[in-house]
């Protein structure tokens, strides 16, 4: 019994939920349960499973938090990571200095990226990405001659992150209630969820006309001198798997290229294949001046995330530095070459592997398992592409929220997200997920929703 713990030492499973609860701050989380519920202990993890403290299987069908894309048990991104260890475990990019990892990470990531001249800044959460990204081009704007023109356009229920910048940009209002967020000179515009904000008998063309002409209204009453920069996720994640409607970001990035406001791509969630793609950008047509990058970039082996800049906007960063001295801005871990070491590796089994490929071979089955969740009466509707995926629980009685279903799918040995946003549930499997593993997960989720039927019907 203890061998399938995965608990290290003679301590037990309330030993240490005990200890989790005296002293582990969780995010997320209602902190006062938690006290009662204790925490789900994760030890161990094979391929897309993982496995608790109680030796239960799941399948890992959120990857975590959208990211662990090779899933958990990749021998080659933990070989990269010990050689790294054992050459060099660390060394700063600060001053001049570089590590060699550091610099192939930032070689090949701009030679991937939809952005032209890129230059490249690693960062080790893509909190820290979008915060460093809106303060560089505060910098930028400073030394272009337009104090003004700073503020940010996000969009409601969009998910950027949790420091206090990011926490801005993000348009969940739980995340700003208490916080004192979002600061000011963050707005936050139309989420482009068509099905669920049209307006009454309004067609896809109608409402992206119309969020698009509200867009353009908020940008007229600000003032186009005191807009900086737009950013969206190219599939909003969090926010529920908004597939962008069709012509949305055709005519949004003609709307931003009119009052001179860049476009920014935080592809955190959508970079490294998960759409189908290398880069969401490239899925939905996004001609960003920058994107932000995380998660998959290391299948989350380590925690490394990513700033890709347009070459012209980083020449002004580097004249403005130079006008200053220094470019005053560093952290400790930027460039942390066990880090980087690991997002080499994992780019290059992304080619060696075809894993943009597999997405592609594998995602129709994804798509067409998760349609077919349409045909059981909770279901209200599916959204996806690539391997991103979402389903709407209707809401009424007997019918769980999604808080409840994810716990009643656990059951059946699944993971999936409840998302903070409408009554869905997020799938994003690992990239490398099987047809036949595929079949496994929606057949899991369909024990579930049988189980929530059959005792909905039996009161
Ligand atoms: C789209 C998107 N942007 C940014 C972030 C923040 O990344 P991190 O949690 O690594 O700080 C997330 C995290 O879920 C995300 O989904």
């Amino acid at each position: 019994m203890k061998e399938h713990t995965g608990i290290p030492g003679d301590r037990t499973v309330a030993d240490l939920a005990r200890t989790d609860v005296a002293h582990l701050i969780h995010g997320y989380t209602n902190l006062v349960r938690h006290r009662q519920t204790g925490p789900r202990i994760i030890t161990r993890g094979r391929g897309i499973y993982v496995y608790d403290e109680q030796g239960r299987e799941y399948i890992e069908a959120a990857a975590g938090m959208w990211c662990a894309s090779f899933g958990f048990s990749e021998p080659e991104l933990v070989e990269a990571a010990i050689r790294q260890l054992r050459e060099l475990p660390y060394y700063h990019t600060l001053t001049s200095q570089s590590v060699v990892p550091a610099i192939d990470l930032a070689h090949r990531l701009s030679a991937i990226v939809p952005i032209q001249d890129a230059h490249v800044y690693l960062a080790l959460s893509g909190s820290e990405a979008n915060d460093f990204l809106i303060k560089f081009l505060w910098y930028y704007n400073n030394a272009i001659g337009r104090p003004a023109k700073k503020k940010v356009i996000a969009r409601i229920n969009g998910y950027h992150g949790a420091t206090v910048v990011s926490s801005s940009l993000t348009g969940i209002p739980k995340n700003h209630a208490a916080f004192d967020l979002p600061l000011p000179g963050f707005l936050h515009t139309h989420d482009p969820h068509y099905s669920r904000y049209r307006a009454a008998g309004e067609s896809e063309a109608q409402f992206v006309d119309r969020i698009l002409s509200d867009l353009e209204r908020m940008i007229l009453k600000e003032g186009p001198d005191t807009i900086m920069a737009f950013m969206a996720e190219p599939c909003a994640a969090g926010g529920g798997v908004v597939v962008p409607p069709a012509g949305y970001f055709e005519k949004l990035q003609a709307l931003l290229a009119r009052y001179d406001i860049l476009l920014l791509a935080d592809e955190i969630v959508t970079g490294f294949g998960r759409t189908g793609n290398k880069f969401g950008c490239e899925t939905f047509g996004i001609r960003p001046a920058a994107i932000t990058m995380g998660k998959g970039l290391t299948g989350s082996y380590q925690p490394v995330a990513a700033i890709a800049l347009r070459g012209d906007i980083y020449e002004v960063l580097a004249a403005e530095s130079d006008r200053i001295g220094s470019f005053a801005h560093g952290t400790t871990y930027a460039g942390y070459p066990v880090g980087a070491a690991v997002g080499v590796r994992a780019l290059e089994l992304m080619e060696e592997r075809d894993i943009v490929g597999h997405v592609r071979r594998v995602a129709p089955v994804f798509m067409d398992r998760l349609k077919r969740l349409e045909r059981h009466p909770f279901v209200l509707e599916t959204r996806g592409v690539g391997l991103m995926g979402a389903f709407q629980l209707r809401e009424g009685a007997g019918i769980p929220d999604a808080a409840v279903f994810k716990a009643l799918a656990e059951e059946a040995g699944v993971i999936v997200r409840a998302v903070p946003v409408g009554a869905s549930l997020a799938l994003s499997p690992p990239l490398v997920i099987t047809e036949a593993e595929i079949h496994e997960l929606f057949d899991r989720l369909e024990i579930t929703l049988a189980g929530t039927l059959a005792r909905a019907t039996k009161r």
